[in-house]
C-alpha cells in the first residue's frame, strides 16, 4: 500500500487556514479510519474477576446510599477504550450492580436496551412493563428500549447482577436519554410461564401475541435444562449452545445485542469461528479457560471477560467431571442489521 502524505508535510499556514474553516485533510488519517484488510479494534481482551470486584461493590454499598446512586454500579470498563468511556467494547456496556435488602432502584425508561444476568442473592425482583420478574442466579431478564423498569429487594442478603447494555452505541448515536417515572403497579402475567415449552405459543381464539417483547425473564433452571437436553439428544453436536430469542418470532431477543448460553462438556475445547462482532463471556457455573487472540484468561464462577471482534476465541473446560456454563453477549444482531456481519471459517 502506498504511503500517504502526513499532516506535517503541509505548510503550517495552510493547516491553520484549514482549521479556521473547520476543514481537515483526509489523507493523513485515511489509513487509520480505513485500515487495510481488517479493523484495528480499540477493544482489548480483558478479564474482570468477581472475587476482586465483589468486595469493592459491597464497599460501595457502605459508601454510597442508593438515593445518591440511583443505580449502584461498578462499570467493567475496557482499558483499550479508556476507563472514562465506560465501555467493554464499541457497543457493549457492562456493569455489576448491587441492591441491598429493602432498597429500591426507582422506575425509569431509556433508549438503550438492557439485560440483567443475575449473579448472586435471593429475594430481589425487577418490574418490567408491569411484569414482576424474580431475580435468581443465572436468570436473564430483558429491559428493552423504552420499557419502564425498577428494581426492589425483599430478601436478607445483598443481590448482585451483571447489566449488559448497548449504551456506548446509543451514546455515540446521540440517542441516549432517560425518563424518570413513578412506581409501577404489577399488571401483566409472567410471560415466561406462557412460553415454557418449546415449539408452542399461546394462541387464544387463534390470536397470537403482538407484544414486541412477549418474554422478559428467561429462568436459568429452564436454560440449563435445555442445554442438558440438547446434549442428551445429540451427544455429537458441535457445540452445546442455545440462543435467547423472542418466542413469537424466533428472532433476536433484543434489537442490538445478542445473547446465548453455552455448556462446555467435561474436558471440551471449542475453537469459536472468527467473527466480526465483539463478545462478552460470563461464567455461570464451573470453570473455563478462555483464549482470546493469544491471551489466556481463567474464568471462575461470576468472572467476565470480553473479546474484540475479528479475533480467534477458544473456550476450554479442563474439569473432567463437571460441565461449565457460560453466558455470552455479543454484537451479532447489530452487525447483521448493518450488513457488516462476517464469519471467517479459516481465521484472519
Ligand atoms: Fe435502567
Amino acid at each position: 500500500m502506498l504511503e500517504l502524505g502526513r499532516l506535517e508535510d503541509l505548510p503550517p499556514e495552510y493547516r491553520q487556514t484549514l482549521t479556521e474553516q473547520n476543514l481537515v485533510p483526509l489523507w493523513p488519517s485515511l489509513r487509520s479510519v480505513l485500515p487495510p484488510r481488517k479493523p484495528m479494534p480499540a477493544t482489548r481482551p480483558t478479564q474482570w474477576r468477581y472475587d476482586a470486584l465483589r468486595p469493592l461493590l459491597l464497599q460501595a454499598g457502605e459508601l454510597t446510599p442508593i438515593e445518591k446512586a440511583e443505580r449502584r454500579v461498578l462499570v467493567l470498563a475496557n482499558p483499550g477504550h479508556g476507563l472514562e468511556k465506560m465501555q467493554a467494547s464499541s457497543s457493549i456496556y457492562l456493569g455489576m450492580q448491587l441492591l441491598l435488602p429493602g432498597e429500591i432502584a426507582p422506575a425509569h425508561r431509556h433508549t438503550p436496551n438492557a439485560v440483567r444476568m443475575i449473579v448472586e442473592g435471593e429475594g430481589a425482583y425487577t418490574t418490567v412493563d408491569g411484569e414482576r420478574c424474580e431475580m435468581q442466579r443465572g436468570d436473564l431478564i430483558l429491559t428493552p428500549t423504552g420499557l419502564w423498569h425498577e428494581h426492589g429487594h425483599d430478601g436478607k442478603d445483598p443481590v448482585i447482577w451483571l447489566d449488559v447494555l448497548d449504551l456506548p452505541l446509543m451514546y455515540y448515536l446521540e440517542a441516549s436519554y432517560v425518563i424518570e417515572g413513578t412506581p409501577q403497579p404489577v399488571t401483566a402475567q409472567q410471560g415466561e410461564r406462557a412460553y415454557l415449552r418449546g415449539g408452542i405459543t399461546p394462541s387464544p381464539m387463534f390470536r397470537r401475541s403482538e407484544r414486541r417483547y412477549p418474554m422478559l425473564r428467561y429462568p436459568w433452571a429452564e436454560v440449563r435444562a435445555a442445554l442438558l437436553a440438547l446434549q442428551d439428544a445429540d451427544p455429537s453436536i458441535e457445540a452445546v449452545q442455545v440462543a435467547y430469542v423472542n418466542p413469537e418470532t424466533g428472532g433476536d431477543a433484543e434489537n442490538v445485542l445478542g445473547f446465548s448460553a453455552l455448556m462446555l462438556r467435561p474436558g471440551e475445547t471449542l475453537a469459536l469461528p472468527v467473527r466480526s462482532p465483539a463478545a462478552v463471556f460470563h461464567l455461570i457455573e464451573g470453570a473455563a479457560e478462555v483464549g482470546i487472540a493469544g491471551q489466556a484468561f481463567t474464568l471462575q464462577a461470576a468472572d467476565t471477560c470480553c473479546a474484540p471482534g475479528y479475533s480467534p476465541v477458544t473456550l476450554k473446560n479442563s474439569a473432567q467431571n463437571q460441565p461449565a456454563f457460560l453466558f455470552i453477549a455479543d454484537e451479532s444482531p447489530l452487525h447483521r442489521k448493518l450488513g457488516v456481519y462476517e464469519v471467517f471459517p479459516d481465521g484472519l
